[in-house]
């Protein structure tokens, strides 16, 4: 997720240590390039390359950076590798005008193509070059700067926010669809950046803009347009009163609860990112096609990822994947591992000292290793030989969510480029994640007293929902502390049958394909009392059988086991609330664990 800054000042001065810390506090965001640029009177000075924002701007020496309007910001490749070129802000043709932009253009080679034909130098493959392009194109019409917007914003496709200004002005325009972008006025001077919390070291006095909305900034005051017909916007700022920690949490009360409600958003970001990169795609799907044995690795939440993605790449590709919790591959595996085998080492936070030790093992018996994990720079990344970055952003809370949906949505995307699958329509999957979300949370919250009055449950799945009933049952682990175990549902009768009594909560999560089996299961809890709960899609037959219901929208065989994670993962937060429990911060536990 990129992230952009614009700032205009009332008098030229030193913006490069403002710009600097700027692009720190989007960091968080994710990134592998920074630039920025100052635009003095006639003169535009433009600095920026892939890195780090401490080492890029102290090579580039940012610091020394001067004017009364500056941009910075921090890409995250998917148009054109890691690059300087790629890099942003970028120039238009003449270095005029100079832009950076946060989100994606869809339309980006196209747009490329044309600006190329009508006479214009594009230099990157970068779609924020396109943007500034887009505004180039218009202005060369002779049209002034914000009818020359709306033409850009016609003419780009996508969700993305951008920020552009011009040599010998005293302004700066930005314009956002689709991706964040909020104003900041204070004393001398007002800014634009990506999020609310980048802009409240420097005022809390705020316009947050809408999509479809271009803001004119001037040193002393701001100015909104539609982009669809020109008209003046009337908007009062507002002034922000709450902490910084509550702004963090964008009006949710916890961390937890605002990370699920992401999982549209970043299972989004992942999708455009996997599509944007099929070299790295193919390496990863070619090395796991030619593999004598193939291991998916890693810890708690995301060992459930690995056997997710270890039943998709065999329901898709027809290829077996081992599956291993860390610790245990070394005396399971490492006498047998050798440099015919591949294994994808998977961890949030990419610093999980077992999964690390099972990277060494396999390293030293010369295996292909790749990682997946969330933090940029984690010392998983760094050490092996290539890196699928979940796009997820912080991850504040300490029970994973949208890092556990990305890690699974990886996967189902490989098996699927693996196994030639080309009729699942992964675009529609965020918007059915979002659909889940909002249909099944008032069902959830309806189920948390019948559920809450006990401190033992089972959470059940079968098939490819096995895995999502074992992430289930960690869920309501961590944060309730009260005991659910996840099993295989044909399990259930093999011993844990015994503890069902009058009341006792059994949770069912039925894949499309699997309804038969599991009514079974249902009928063998409800038949001693017990109360079993389905989450699936709509089927008479759950709805006749189980005691209650959480009906998720309807898909497909591969989508509807994800999509049943989401009310559990809504579950657990709001028995965890009701049972006084701060969620985000579970005792015990620790968000990265550095020790064996
Ligand atoms: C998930 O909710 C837990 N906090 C925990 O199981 C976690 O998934 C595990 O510690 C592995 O962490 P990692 O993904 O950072 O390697």
């Amino acid at each position: 997720m990129c992230g952009i800054f614009g700032i205009v000042t009332d008098k030229e001065q030193p913006l490069g240590p403002i710009l600097i810390e700027a692009a720190q506090r989007l960091t968080y965001r994710g990134y592998d390039s920074v630039g920025a640029a100052t635009i003095s009177g006639a003169t535009i000075d433009l600095r920026k390359d892939a890195g780090r924002v401490e080492e890029v701007a102290e090579r580039y020496n940012f610091a020394e950076m001067t004017g009364a309007r500056g941009i910075t910001q921090l890409r995250w490749a998917t148009f054109g590798n890691p690059s300087q070129i790629n890099a942003q802000p970028h120039l238009d043709s003449d270095g005029d005008l100079v832009g950076a932009h946060n989100g994606n253009v869809v339309n980006n080679v196209e747009l490329r193509q044309a600006f190329m034909a009508e006479g214009m130098t594009v230099r990157s493959e970068n779609d924020g070059e396109s943007c500034v392009h887009a505004v180039e194109r218009y202005l060369d019409r002779g049209l002034d700067f914000i009818p020359a917007i709306q033409g850009a914003y016609q003419d780009l496709q996508g969700d993305y926010a951008f920020v552009i200004g011009r040599v010998d002005d005293d302004k700066l325009y930005a314009f956002k669809k689709g991706s964040g972008l909020v104003v900041g006025i204070g004393e001398g001077f007002t800014c634009v950046s990506s999020d609310l919390p980048s802009i409240l070291p420097l005022t809390r006095k705020v316009i947050r803009l809408e999509d479809g909305e271009i803001v004119t900034l001037w040193a002393d005051r701001v100015e909104l347009h539609s982009a669809e017909d020109g008209q003046l916007i009337e908007r009062q700022p507002e002034t922000i009163t709450e902490t910084m920690a509550s702004v963090q949490k964008e009006g949710y009360d916890h961390f937890m609860l605002k990370e699920i409600h992401e999982q549209p958003v970043v299972a989004r970001e992942l999708l455009h990112r996997l599509d944007g990169d099929p070299d790295l795609v193919d390496q990863v799907v070619s090395k796991i096609a030619d593999a004598r044995n193939v291991y998916f690795i890693g810890c708690g939440t995301s060992y459930h990822a690995c056997l997710a993605g270890a039943i998709y790449t065999a329901q898709l590709a027809g290829k077996a994947v081992i599956p291993v919790i860390a610790p245990q591959f070394a005396p399971q595996y490492g006498n047998t591992v050798t440099d015919k085998d591949v294994g994808i080492f998977v961890s949030q936070s990419g610093e999980t000292k077992d999964v690390l030790n099972a990277l060494e093992i396999a390293q030293a018996r010369e295996m292909m290793c790749f990682s997946m994990a969330n933090v940029i720079g984690s010392t998983l990344t760094r050490k092996t030989e290539a890196w699928l970055p979940l796009v997820c952003g912080y991850e504040i809370s300490v029970p994973a969510t949208k890092t556990f949906t990305n890690q699974v949505i990886s996967f189902l995307y490989l098996a699927a480029k693996l196994g030639g699958v080309e009729d699942l329509d992964f675009a529609q999957l965020p918007d059915l994640m979002e659909e889940t979300i909002r249909v099944t949370d008032p069902q959830v919250q309806a189920l948390v007293p019948k559920i809450n009055a006990w401190d033992d449950t089972y959470a059940l799945g079968y098939g490819a929902t096995y895995p999502f009933a074992l992430e289930s049952a960690l869920k309501l682990k961590e944060i309730t502390y009260a005991h659910c175990e996840g099993m295989l549902s044909t399990e259930f009768k093999h011993g844990p049958l015994s503890a069902v009594t009058d009341g006792f909560p059994v949770l069912f999560l039925a894949g499309p394909e699997d309804v038969p089996l599991i009514i079974s299961g249902i009928n063998e809890v409800t038949c001693r009392g017990g109360e079993a709960i389905a989450i699936g899609q709509a089927d008479e037959r759950l709805r006749i059988n189980a005691s209650d219901m959480v009906t998720i929208p309807d898909s497909n065989s591969a989508f509807a086991p994800l999509l049943a994670v989401l009310p559990l993962q809504l579950l657990s937060y709001y028995m965890a609330v009701a049972r006084g429990y701060d969620p985000d911060f579970p005792r015990n536990l620790s968000k990265t664990l550095t020790v064996d």
